[in-house]
Protein backbone atom coordinates (compact mmCIF):
# COMPACT_ATOMS: atom_id res chain seq x y z
CA UNK A 1 0.00 0.00 0.00
CA UNK A 2 0.91 3.82 -0.41
CA UNK A 3 2.79 5.22 2.58
CA UNK A 4 0.42 6.83 5.57
CA UNK A 5 3.00 9.64 6.81
CA UNK A 6 1.14 11.54 10.01
CA UNK A 7 2.81 14.67 11.42
CA UNK A 8 1.83 14.69 14.96
CA UNK A 9 2.93 18.50 16.19
CA UNK A 10 1.39 18.03 19.61
CA UNK A 11 0.95 20.75 21.52
CA UNK A 12 3.20 22.78 19.26
CA UNK A 13 3.41 25.98 17.42
CA UNK A 14 0.87 28.95 17.48
CA UNK A 15 -1.15 30.33 13.85
CA UNK A 16 2.53 32.05 12.65
CA UNK A 17 4.30 29.37 13.25
CA UNK A 18 2.24 27.31 11.65
CA UNK A 19 1.52 29.43 8.34
CA UNK A 20 5.36 29.56 8.07
CA UNK A 21 6.02 26.07 8.31
CA UNK A 22 2.80 25.77 5.35
CA UNK A 23 4.95 27.87 3.06
CA UNK A 24 7.71 26.17 3.17
CA UNK A 25 5.70 22.75 2.64
CA UNK A 26 3.40 23.70 0.36
CA UNK A 27 6.39 24.91 -2.04
CA UNK A 28 7.06 20.89 -2.33
CA UNK A 29 3.35 19.89 -2.51
CA UNK A 30 3.05 21.66 -5.57
CA UNK A 31 5.77 19.90 -7.42
CA UNK A 32 5.33 16.49 -5.60
CA UNK A 33 4.76 13.22 -7.23
CA UNK A 34 4.84 10.74 -5.36
CA UNK A 35 1.96 8.46 -3.95
CA UNK A 36 1.93 8.79 -0.17
CA UNK A 37 -0.74 9.89 1.91
CA UNK A 38 0.26 12.73 4.04
CA UNK A 39 -1.25 14.38 7.51
CA UNK A 40 -1.02 17.04 9.50
CA UNK A 41 -2.37 16.98 12.54
CA UNK A 42 -2.11 20.59 14.15
CA UNK A 43 -3.17 21.26 17.45
CA UNK A 44 -6.24 21.59 17.44
CA UNK A 45 -6.27 25.71 17.93
CA UNK A 46 -5.15 25.53 14.53
CA UNK A 47 -7.21 23.17 12.50
CA UNK A 48 -9.43 26.34 11.20
CA UNK A 49 -6.17 28.20 9.89
CA UNK A 50 -4.64 24.90 8.30
CA UNK A 51 -7.96 23.88 6.59
CA UNK A 52 -8.26 27.41 5.33
CA UNK A 53 -4.45 26.97 4.10
CA UNK A 54 -5.11 23.50 2.35
CA UNK A 55 -8.56 24.88 0.38
CA UNK A 56 -7.21 28.19 -0.46
CA UNK A 57 -3.49 27.82 -1.15
CA UNK A 58 -3.04 23.67 -1.99
CA UNK A 59 -6.60 22.99 -2.66
CA UNK A 60 -6.11 21.99 -6.63
CA UNK A 61 -2.51 20.21 -6.12
CA UNK A 62 -3.04 16.46 -5.36
CA UNK A 63 -6.60 16.16 -3.92
CA UNK A 64 -7.01 13.42 -1.48
CA UNK A 65 -3.60 12.91 -0.68
CA UNK A 66 -3.22 15.59 1.57
CA UNK A 67 -5.53 16.22 4.87
CA UNK A 68 -5.93 17.24 8.25
CA UNK A 69 -5.70 14.80 11.58
CA UNK A 70 -6.93 15.81 14.72
CA UNK A 71 -4.68 14.51 17.47
CA UNK A 72 -7.72 13.25 20.09
CA UNK A 73 -11.25 13.31 19.82
CA UNK A 74 -13.98 13.40 22.71
CA UNK A 75 -15.62 9.83 23.52
CA UNK A 76 -18.55 11.59 23.69
CA UNK A 77 -20.74 13.10 21.23
CA UNK A 78 -21.70 17.07 21.00
CA UNK A 79 -23.05 18.15 24.31
CA UNK A 80 -22.01 19.48 28.06
CA UNK A 81 -18.40 18.32 27.81
CA UNK A 82 -15.96 21.57 28.11
CA UNK A 83 -12.65 21.39 26.43
CA UNK A 84 -13.72 18.15 24.84
CA UNK A 85 -13.52 18.12 20.72
CA UNK A 86 -16.46 16.14 19.20
CA UNK A 87 -16.88 15.27 16.07
CA UNK A 88 -19.56 17.84 15.10
CA UNK A 89 -17.24 20.47 16.16
CA UNK A 90 -14.60 19.27 13.43
CA UNK A 91 -17.32 18.62 10.91
CA UNK A 92 -16.51 21.12 8.41
CA UNK A 93 -13.15 20.67 8.10
CA UNK A 94 -10.58 18.38 5.78
CA UNK A 95 -9.95 15.88 8.89
CA UNK A 96 -9.78 12.44 7.68
CA UNK A 97 -7.47 10.56 10.67
CA UNK A 98 -8.34 11.00 14.32
CA UNK A 99 -5.22 9.63 16.56
CA UNK A 100 -6.38 8.28 19.52
CA UNK A 101 -5.09 6.54 22.92
CA UNK A 102 -1.30 8.02 22.14
CA UNK A 103 0.47 7.33 25.20
CA UNK A 104 1.39 10.64 26.30
CA UNK A 105 -2.74 10.93 26.29
CA UNK A 106 -2.94 7.55 28.45
CA UNK A 107 0.11 8.98 30.56
CA UNK A 108 -0.98 12.32 31.49
CA UNK A 109 -4.62 12.42 31.02
CA UNK A 110 -5.56 8.91 32.54
CA UNK A 111 -7.14 7.65 29.13
CA UNK A 112 -8.32 3.91 29.44
CA UNK A 113 -8.83 1.45 26.57
CA UNK A 114 -12.27 1.72 27.26
CA UNK A 115 -12.29 5.66 26.41
CA UNK A 116 -10.27 5.24 23.37
CA UNK A 117 -12.60 2.28 22.38
CA UNK A 118 -15.55 4.66 22.75
CA UNK A 119 -13.14 7.65 20.28
CA UNK A 120 -12.79 4.89 17.89
CA UNK A 121 -16.74 4.69 17.78
CA UNK A 122 -17.11 8.68 17.61
CA UNK A 123 -14.20 8.79 14.61
CA UNK A 124 -15.76 5.77 12.79
CA UNK A 125 -19.43 7.51 13.07
CA UNK A 126 -18.15 10.52 11.54
CA UNK A 127 -16.47 8.81 8.62
CA UNK A 128 -12.83 9.55 10.31
CA UNK A 129 -10.15 6.85 10.63
CA UNK A 130 -9.14 6.29 13.85
CA UNK A 131 -5.10 5.80 14.78
CA UNK A 132 -5.10 3.72 17.53
CA UNK A 133 -1.87 4.19 19.40
CA UNK A 134 -0.60 1.18 21.31
CA UNK A 135 3.03 -0.18 22.57
CA UNK A 136 3.72 -3.92 22.94
CA UNK A 137 1.77 -4.46 26.76
CA UNK A 138 -1.57 -4.03 25.49
CA UNK A 139 -2.18 -4.24 21.57
CA UNK A 140 -4.29 -7.57 22.86
CA UNK A 141 -5.79 -5.55 25.50
CA UNK A 142 -6.70 -2.41 23.64
CA UNK A 143 -8.66 -4.62 20.83
CA UNK A 144 -10.22 -6.30 22.98
CA UNK A 145 -11.84 -2.77 24.08
CA UNK A 146 -12.75 -2.33 20.70
CA UNK A 147 -16.29 -3.85 19.23
CA UNK A 148 -14.85 -6.39 16.65
CA UNK A 149 -16.33 -5.39 13.79
CA UNK A 150 -14.61 -1.75 14.26
CA UNK A 151 -10.72 -3.25 13.79
CA UNK A 152 -10.36 -3.98 10.58
CA UNK A 153 -11.88 -0.32 10.27
CA UNK A 154 -8.71 1.31 12.16
CA UNK A 155 -5.19 2.10 11.53
CA UNK A 156 -3.33 0.70 14.23
CA UNK A 157 0.46 3.14 15.41
CA UNK A 158 2.62 0.79 17.24
CA UNK A 159 4.72 3.71 19.57
CA UNK A 160 7.34 1.73 21.78
CA UNK A 161 6.93 3.87 24.87
CA UNK A 162 11.59 4.75 25.13
CA UNK A 163 11.44 5.74 21.15
CA UNK A 164 9.24 8.59 21.68
CA UNK A 165 10.52 12.11 21.74
CA UNK A 166 14.51 10.47 22.84
CA UNK A 167 16.22 10.20 19.61
CA UNK A 168 16.25 6.87 19.57
CA UNK A 169 14.15 5.01 17.36
CA UNK A 170 13.49 1.23 17.81
CA UNK A 171 15.34 -1.37 16.20
CA UNK A 172 13.68 -3.09 13.31
CA UNK A 173 14.17 -6.33 14.73
CA UNK A 174 12.15 -5.27 17.80
CA UNK A 175 9.47 -3.94 15.33
CA UNK A 176 8.66 -6.87 13.68
CA UNK A 177 7.19 -8.87 15.97
CA UNK A 178 4.88 -6.42 17.34
CA UNK A 179 4.04 -6.50 13.96
CA UNK A 180 2.67 -9.35 13.82
CA UNK A 181 1.10 -9.25 17.44
CA UNK A 182 -0.94 -6.15 16.37
CA UNK A 183 -1.97 -8.17 13.13
CA UNK A 184 -2.57 -11.28 15.17
CA UNK A 185 -5.23 -9.37 17.12
CA UNK A 186 -6.41 -6.11 15.25
CA UNK A 187 -6.42 -7.96 11.87
CA UNK A 188 -6.01 -6.52 8.34
CA UNK A 189 -5.02 -2.80 9.23
CA UNK A 190 -2.58 -0.39 7.93
CA UNK A 191 0.49 -0.28 10.85
CA UNK A 192 2.38 2.61 11.72
CA UNK A 193 5.88 2.59 13.39
CA UNK A 194 6.02 5.68 15.59
CA UNK A 195 8.77 7.10 17.79
CA UNK A 196 12.36 9.30 17.05
CA UNK A 197 11.64 8.58 12.88
CA UNK A 198 13.54 11.31 10.78
CA UNK A 199 14.95 11.31 7.71
CA UNK A 200 17.80 9.23 8.38
CA UNK A 201 16.12 6.17 9.80
CA UNK A 202 12.78 6.15 7.74
CA UNK A 203 13.90 4.33 5.28
CA UNK A 204 15.17 1.00 7.67
CA UNK A 205 11.22 0.38 8.45
CA UNK A 206 9.00 0.96 4.72
CA UNK A 207 9.44 -2.85 4.38
CA UNK A 208 7.89 -3.70 7.50
CA UNK A 209 5.14 -1.19 8.32
CA UNK A 210 2.43 0.84 5.71
CA UNK A 211 3.56 4.30 7.12
CA UNK A 212 4.27 6.81 10.39
CA UNK A 213 3.36 8.75 13.08
CA UNK A 214 6.25 11.73 13.18
CA UNK A 215 6.35 13.57 16.22
CA UNK A 216 9.40 16.03 16.88
CA UNK A 217 11.15 15.61 13.20
CA UNK A 218 7.76 17.03 11.65
CA UNK A 219 8.11 20.23 13.52
CA UNK A 220 10.79 21.51 11.20
CA UNK A 221 9.35 21.49 7.41
CA UNK A 222 12.23 20.86 5.82
CA UNK A 223 12.62 17.61 7.48
CA UNK A 224 9.40 16.60 7.39
CA UNK A 225 9.96 17.32 3.58
CA UNK A 226 13.00 15.31 3.88
CA UNK A 227 10.84 12.12 5.79
CA UNK A 228 8.38 12.21 3.17
CA UNK A 229 10.54 12.03 0.48
CA UNK A 230 12.61 8.91 1.98
CA UNK A 231 9.54 7.51 3.05
CA UNK A 232 9.05 6.07 -0.16
CA UNK A 233 7.24 6.46 -3.61
P1 LIG B 1 8.53 11.47 18.22
O1 LIG B 1 6.99 11.31 18.61
O2 LIG B 1 8.61 11.36 16.71
O3 LIG B 1 8.92 12.82 18.72
O4 LIG B 1 9.27 10.37 18.88
C1 LIG B 1 6.18 10.36 17.99
C2 LIG B 1 4.81 10.38 18.59
O5 LIG B 1 4.70 10.52 19.81
O6 LIG B 1 3.80 10.29 17.88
Amino acid sequence: MTPLLIANWKSHKNEAQALAWLEIFAAFWSKYQGQSQVVIAPPASLLGSLDWFFREKIASTLPGQLSLGVQDLSPFPSGAYTGALSIENIANFQVKYAIVGHSERRRYFHETHAEVANKVDQALAAGITPVVCVDVDYVESQAAAIARDQLEKCVVAYEPLEAIGSGVNQPIIEVKPVVSAIKAAFGKVPILYGGSVSSQNVAEYTDVVDGFLVGSKSLDAQEWIEIIKKAGN
